[in-house]
């Protein structure tokens, strides 16, 4: 046996016998490092004489070939070995039962657009999305506000800076300031009848005790034929009814302005006063109660229906917007709004809901 087959016998053992990477490392510097006994052998190539290095040559670079080979195989089985060491390890049984005292609770407002699309799931209406990073003509034009219309400086509006696409119209992007540019996307895209609600999040820049930048809101949109008021005064007392699990809820709808609707009406909702609070539900007189804006609403403005190439002499419908985190509020008897986005784990684990108390209507869709 030749020295540098002793050698490899030696490093081949050593390699194979490594428990881990550090000791796969340690044998990798015995052979090859910088002081390396490889390294040295292949050195030393440089002082034989020719006929000695024919000799030699072959089988150096055949050790090194052979050592470098096997460390990288028992790299790759020690890396391979770790993995299923951890993943084994990390096994989470799927079946146990839910830790549920342990577990995330469920955000109100999440908990209250759950409980909308079970109300209105209920009436026929499918939930409909659109994006949030919205173009000016989705949020305003085709809304019949058109570039001059006062209610776009009353809007606050996030603008974007950057590049614009043919579908911006050469306006800037913008955050969409209420669910409405939802309607518009949703009447192009989809023939009638259409029946949709749509929640999500809108952006104003203004931010108190009542508003943060960022809030929520749900939109309706009923286009059919033969709307009228009535079909919509009638949803909006069933959905009420349904929300704050009441049968004595009283409407009152007051004439207002929407561009987007023609006749426009603000809804308010009756309430009384119970020590102090306000509690949805009777009411509507002065002395034990009064009224609680929650809704504006109205026919869709015809000039609404044509943008999105709907004839509207055939079609017409009725729409709404709601501010959710208000509605959950009213509900849940939060007083801050922007406590609902501060993210703290002890209002959560107040005013958060259990994973597995879906809203049902059958169970009374807040059920506790
Ligand atoms: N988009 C309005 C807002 O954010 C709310 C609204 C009012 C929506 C009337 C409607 C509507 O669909 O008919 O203030």
């Amino acid at each position: 046996m030749t020295e540098t087959d002793d050698l490899k016998t030696h490093l081949l053992t050593a390699i194979e016998a490594a428990a881990g990477l550090d000791a796969l490392e340690t044998v990798r510097v015995e052979a090859l490092g910088k002081q390396g006994r490889v390294t040295a052998l292949l050195k030393s190539l440089g002082s034989l004489t020719p006929e000695e290095r024919q000799v030699q040559g072959p089988a150096i670079h055949g050790l090194r070939e052979a050592v470098t080979t096997a460390i990288a195989t028992r790299k790759a089985a020690l890396e391979s070995a770790a993995l299923e060491a951890k993943l084994a390890a990390e096994r989470v049984d799927m079946t146990l039962p839910v830790d549920v005292p342990l577990a995330g609770t469920i955000h109100p407002v999440s908990q209250v657009m759950d409980e909308l699309a079970e109300i209105f799931a209920d009436l026929g209406f499918a939930v409909a999305t659109g994006p949030e990073l919205e173009t000016d003509w989705h949020n305003f034009t085709a809304l019949n506000i058109p570039e001059s219309h006062p209610a776009r400086a009353m809007h606050d509006t996030f603008y974007l800076a950057g590049e614009h696409t043919p579908e911006d119209r050469e306006r800037p992007r913008l955050l969409r300031t209420h669910t409405s540019p939802v309607q518009i996307r949703t009447m192009l895209s989809q023939k009638p009848p259409i029946r949709i609600i749509a929640p999500g999040r809108t952006y104003r820049s203004d931010s108190d005790a009542t508003h943060t930048p960022m809030f929520h809101q749900v939109e309706g949109l009923v286009i059919d034929k033969g709307i009228t008021m009535g079909h919509l005064k009638w949803t909006l007392e069933t959905f009420l009814k349904a929300f704050f699990e009441r049968d004595d809820i009283v409407l009152r709808l007051r004439p207002s302005y929407f561009p987007f609707t023609e006749p426009s009406a603000e809804v308010d909702v009756g309430y009384t006063l119970q020590k102090g609070k306000r509690v949805i539900g009777g009411g509507g007189d002065v002395e034990n109660g009064g009224w609680m804006e929650v809704l504006g609403s109205g026919m869709v403005h015809p000039k609404v229906i044509a943008a999105c190439g709907l004839d509207p002499e055939e079609w017409q419908g009725f729409a709404f917007g709601c501010g959710i985190d208000r509605l959950a509020m009213l509900k849940y008897g939060m007083d801050d709004l922007r406590a609902f986005f501060d993210g703290d784990i002890r209002w959560l684990k107040h005013y958060g809901f259990s994973a597995l108390d879906v809203p049902t209507l059958s169970g009374g869709v807040g059920a506790a």
